[in-house]
């Protein structure tokens, strides 16, 4: 199929602003159908969760068509989709459950790669329970996580391997099923960070090996929710801290204080337009999914060779990563101007782009760049155009 573009972003409110949205990598736009999905819950009027009249039963409603519809997102299980209110806010909850069932001696694995939401959650917990943290390290010439390294890393000691899906600056994806493979072969579990893979092709928890696949609907068009998706036995194996009173059964037993039942609509709602991407698409919600997210991605790719090659073109630019396998995300600096500067010439041209480390934290460190203020992230969705990688172009071409 032609993927349709102009189809796309005829639902996108938002879009018909004229300002080139470079900044998906840190939260997508709406469509229409998750806007009204949000909004009719609150004119219907929802109630809180559990009870016997009719918009209580539609609050969890909500909830259960979020579970249904984010595990068809990611290929898991909607019994084991714990919602909350950010991917960050979660994986400190499952780091603290998972902490209690370590012992001084047991080692983590972590990486350079990942956001700081999937680093300092399983460092700060290691440090309270005595247990010893290893770094996965980043090849800094390509930005690729290295798999051999982790035979090293990984041994009987290991109880966790956090890794992320997809780098949130690099782009990089590293070979996590490998990854997950080496840590089942040592009896430990993998926590995958797929907040920023699973906007930009299919995401397979079951395929990655992920014992625990983080997401945030945020960044795949729908509202500020936070999951993550697990067995529900291996999270009816943990004890989260939480209120006597409230629901110890799974997933609730992790979902902390009231939610935002509206959001949990437009969860719903996000994932069937994903699924629609791709008019032509049949089948069940997951093969749409697949089609269109795979279609999706195609196009992303042509607009990220265009975009690398003008980069390239300008020798005062510097390319960060150069991963075989990456999301259509590129991060870079340009020679004469900080990454800041940068980002103001941009928005005086009404173009979105973000600078600084983006809570990549531990590359942007080890890259050496940091403390100079990282670089420019110009990350490219389903719904951006060859003219937005054209402004962009135009924009750093013009920097003095
Ligand atoms: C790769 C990655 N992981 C984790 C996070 C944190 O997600 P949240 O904002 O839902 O806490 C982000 C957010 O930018 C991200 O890009």
């Amino acid at each position: 199929m032609v993927y349709d573009v102009a189809r796309v972003r005829a639902r996108y409110p938002a879009l018909q602003s004229g300002t080139c949205w470079l900044d998906g990598a840190a939260g997508t736009l709406s469509p229409t159908s998750v806007i009204e999905a949000v909004a009719e819950a609150y004119r219907l009027g929802t109630s809180n969760a559990g009870g016997v009249f009719a918009s209580s039963r539609r609050a969890d409603a909500y909830t259960e068509a979020a579970r249904e519809a984010v595990a068809d997102l990611v290929a898991g299980d909607p019994r084991g989709v714990v919602l909350g209110p950010n991917m960050t806010t979660l994986t400190y909850r499952l780091a603290q459950a998972l902490a209690d069932t370590w012992r001084p001696g047991d080692a983590v694995v972590v990486s350079r790669l990942d956001h700081d939401a999937n680093v300092r959650p399983w460092v700060q917990w290691a440090g309270r329970a005595g247990v010893e943290v290893r770094w996965a390290e980043v090849d800094l010439e390509t930005g690729e996580l290295p798999v051999e390294q982790f035979a090293d890393l990984v041994d009987a000691r290991t109880r966790l391997v956090a890794v992320t899906a997809a780098s949130n600056v690099l782009g990089t994806r590293p070979d996590v099923r490998a990854i997950t493979d080496l840590a089942h072969g040592a009896g430990a579990l993998a926590y995958v960070d797929g907040v920023h893979a699973t906007a930009h092709g299919v995401a397979d928890a079951a395929a990655l090996g992920a014992d625990f696949y983080a997401t945030s609907a945020y960044k795949w068009d729908g509202p500020h929710v936070g999951c993550v998706v697990a067995d529900p036995g291996l999270l009816d194996s943990l004890r989260p801290m939480k209120l006597a009173s409230s629901d110890d059964t799974v997933p609730h037993r992790f979902e902390w204080g009231t939610p935002s039942f509206a959001n949990y609509a437009g969860v719903a709602a996000a994932v069937d337009h994903l699924a629609g991407l791709d008019p032509e698409a049949t089948g069940g919600r997951r093969e749409r999914l697949v089609a269109s997210l795979t279609a999706a991605e195609a196009y992303e790719h042509t607009l990220l060779d265009r975009l690398l090659a003008g980069l390239e073109a300008d020798d005062r630019v510097t390319l960060y990563g150069a991963a075989k396998d990456r999301t259509a995300t590129v991060y870079f600096t340009v020679a004469g101007s900080t990454p800041e500067q940068v980002a103001r010439a941009c928005a005086d041209a009404d173009v979105n782009v973000w600078h600084g480390h983006n809570y990549a934290w531990e590359v942007t460190a080890a890259l050496g760049i940091r403390d100079s203020g990282s670089a420019v992230r110009a990350s490219l969705a389903h719904y951006s155009l060859a003219e937005d990688v054209d402004r962009l172009l135009a924009v750093v071409a013009a920097l003095p």
